[in-house]
């Protein structure tokens, strides 16, 4: 008897460790079912307005293509923004700036040193931080349309390049963004077609209490943030929530709520599959498999959430 409940006791345990050992899934800083990804994306087709300092080429060869950052939605009253639409290069500078193909890298961000697999953050033109220092200060929210997802990051870095280019996500954002790419410290995604809504002002900066210098410690936080700022910058473009569909309409727009519109199941047990970073603590890894951002968003709940199951878990089966 206490042979099988110790045996079970180390299973769960195991199984614990597995799962809090795993790497940030991409559903920890995935935008709520409400946001109507299509509709911001297509608002932001029609941006016009051009501040300073805002055009650079897309990468440091092929400097033909360029991108313009537009602040027509930066003087909102909430949910301000800059948006632009650049391609997606792969950045580890932080404490694994020793990744694949990263031969340049560094190892500190701009405000810390921030670890490329474990938080989804975002790099722009130094130049462009800056001509507009009020506006951003550093750690703002942002979100990310790629491969019709939308995804929250932070912006966590500059490119201070000789060329500074622009449109660059750290290896965790790039691999959530194109799981199928294998993207790696210098394989990029070259279509230009990835949306990046960088928030500004003082109410769009996660806070010191859910980010120290190298991890985002409160993913809910980032994601209740950055539902919050998405719902009002959807509002001030007319821009509806999508409603559940079916039997059940959600009681709310479900946007304000981080990740209680989410019911937490228990995911797949993480597969070693060789192809995450060496030190084996990040990586997007094996992500949802299809592309639809329903599912994405509802298949999983944090790491803690999935630990505190397995926690209950073993407690019931130890009673
Ligand atoms: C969006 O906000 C700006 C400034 O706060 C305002 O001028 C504009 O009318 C708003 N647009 C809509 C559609 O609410
Ligand atoms: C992914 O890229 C790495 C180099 O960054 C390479 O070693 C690996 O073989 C590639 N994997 C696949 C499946 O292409």
């Amino acid at each position: 008897m206490f042979f099988k409940i110790g045996k079970i006791l180390t299973l769960a345990l195991a199984l614990g460790a597995l799962v809090i050992a795993k790497t940030v899934h991409p559903s920890a800083f995935t935008a709520s079912k409400a946001v109507d990804v299509a509709a911001i994306s297509s608002a932001s087709e029609k941006v016009k307005q051009v501040p300073a300092h805002a055009t650079y080429p897309i990468s440091v060869e092929g400097h033909k293509d360029k991108s313009t950052i537009h602040s027509d939605w930066a003087s909102f009253a909430e949910g301000a923004a800059f948006v632009f639409k650049a391609d997606m290069d792969t950045d580890c500078d932080g404490v694994n700036f020793k990744c694949d193909g990263n031969a340049d890298g560094q190892p500190l961000t701009n405000w810390g040193a921030l670890s490329a697999f474990e938080v989804p953050y975002i790099v722009i033109p130094q130049e462009f931080l800056d001509a507009n220092p009020t506006a951003i200060s550093g750690n703002n929210v942002a979100a990310v349309i790629c491969n019709n997802k939308m995804f929250y990051a932070i912006l966590g870095d500059t490119n201070g390049n000789n060329r500074q280019v622009t449109g660059e996500a750290s290896w965790l954002l790039a691999r959530s963004c194109f799981p199928e790419e294998n993207l790696s410290g210098n394989r990029g995604h070259d279509e230009i077609d990835v949306t990046y809504i960088l928030f500004i002002g003082p109410e769009a900066v996660l806070p010191p209490s859910a980010i120290n210098e190298r991890y985002i410690t409160d993913f809910g936080k980032l994601r209740s943030m950055g539902n919050h700022l998405t719902a009002s910058l959807m509002k001030n473009l007319s821009i509806k929530p999508l409603g559940g569909s079916g039997s059940s309409p959600p009681k709310d727009d479900g946007l304000h709520d981080g990740n209680n519109d989410d019911i937490p199941t228990l995911p797949d047990v993480p597969q070693e599959n060789g192809d995450g970073p060496n030190d084996n603590l990040g990586g997007a890894g094996p992500g949802p498999h299809d592309d639809d951002i329903d599912s994405a968003a509802s298949d999983v709940a944090a790491p803690e959430i999935m630990a505190l199951f397995v926690a209950v878990l073993v407690l019931v089966v130890c009673i």
